[in-house]
């Protein structure tokens, strides 16, 4: 054997026993972090330190989105904000689940300015056209708003195959990443409008601690993993709320991404049913993982920081320690100018 082989070799080989030392310790570290912070157990520790004031501030007729709103945590935050009196448009894909949802909100709530839009937020067509019933008077069924003043990202999924959309995205990703990044975009027109008070709140998760930024979007390169692709794009969302408050932060527009703690949802159940098993009782209450949402929507904006990571009510780090997942600026930037183009080019070609 030559010795330059000999020396890739030995290159490889390291560097795949370091990426394997580094995922094995960003695993474990994740796990420990989770099981002290995230269950329910955690929330009611937290909890302690909760003001009750905090959540009995009304935002009586601000228009709001909340994305994913039938189920889980998107149900229970679209309930909080009609119960503190908000104007609230749960966007869903599936019209039946949508319409026994939002009765059951106007119900529990008594609030009657809860609707229902329905909207595939894997495809960029049915997003733009839900923007343009919003936002635009070409459009002949149109809701018309004339401002937004929070916009909750918190449709989401882990889908456990490689599925590719009808649109030609993989599937975590184009739910993910280019729903929410795609949504936001469209809708900063009437955030703009709803300055100083307008912010956008993005539902990350814990699980982007064990994961790094990576401009491989699609997960194209080697064996596709639905969990790590579900973290790499909740590590995008992280990424991009930061991003997002550094660009627009003269428009008045606060933007923050949160984790809900380990929740027990429809989600959970059947994404990780393993673990949805193995935690059962330990799992927070959709309302609790709500919870940090709502109180996201209702706090005076002085009270948080654009761009930062929030869980149980606070400011939480965006990594763990020697998890070596911090991110270089030029690898957000080169993933806005995807998602930018994405965008652009979906434009032309409708
Ligand atoms: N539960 C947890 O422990 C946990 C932890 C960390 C982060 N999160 C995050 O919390 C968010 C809510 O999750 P969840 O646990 O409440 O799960 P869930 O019960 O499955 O809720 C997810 C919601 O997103 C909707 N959705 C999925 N794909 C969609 C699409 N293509 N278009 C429109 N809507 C779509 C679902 O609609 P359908 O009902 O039609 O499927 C559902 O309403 C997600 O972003 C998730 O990543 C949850």
């Amino acid at each position: 054997m030559k010795k330059a082989t000999l020396h890739i070799q030995i290159h490889i080989s390291i560097t795949a026993l370091i990426m394997f030392l580094l995922k094995t310790w960003r695993a474990s570290a994740f796990g420990v972090y989770g099981y002290l912070n995230f269950t329910r157990n955690a929330f009611l520790e937290h909890s302690k330190k909760f003001q009750p004031e905090d959540m009995q501030i009304r935002i009586e007729g601000k228009n709001c989105i909340v994305t994913g709103a039938n189920s889980g945590i998107g149900f229970s935050t679209a309930e909080g904000l009609a119960s503190c009196g908000a104007t609230v448009y749960m966007v869903c894909r599936n019209k039946e689940r949508g319409e026994a949802a939002l009765s059951k909100i106007q119900s529990s709530t008594g609030n009657p300015n809860v609707h229902l839009e329905i909207c595939d937020l894997s495809s960029i067509s049915e997003i733009k056209s839900f923007a343009s019933r919003f936002s635009s008077k070409d459009v002949p069924v149109h809701v018309l708003l004339e401002t937004l003043y929070r916009q909750v990202n918190n449709a989401g999924l882990m889908e456990h195959k490689r599925v590719t959309t009808s649109e030609g995205f993989e599937l975590n990703f184009a739910v993910n990443v280019l729903g929410t990044y795609a949504t936001t975009e469209l809708m900063l027109p009437l955030l703009e409008k709803a300055a100083p008070d307008a912010r956008v709140i993005t539902v990350s998760s814990g699980g982007m601690y064990t994961a790094s930024l990576t401009s491989d979007l699609q997960f194209s390169d080697g064996k596709f993993d639905g969990v790590e692709q579900y973290a790499r794009n909740k590590r995008v969302q992280v990424a991009l709320t930061e991003k997002w408050a550094e660009m627009y932060k003269h428009k008045g527009i606060g933007f923050y991404s949160m984790h809900p703690g380990w929740a027990e949802t429809p989600g959970v159940a059947k994404s990780l049913p393993g673990f949805n098993k193995s935690f059962s009782g330990k799992l927070r209450t959709s309302e609790e993982g709500a919870d940090t949402v709502i109180w996201l929507g209702l706090q005076p904006k002085e009270k948080l920081v654009s761009g930062g990571f929030y869980f149980d009510r606070s400011e939480a780090p965006k990594h763990l320690k020697l998890a070596a997942t911090s991110h270089s600026h030029a690898i957000i930037d080169s993933i806005v100018d995807t998602l930018r183009s994405i965008l652009v080019s979906h434009d032309s070609k409708i």
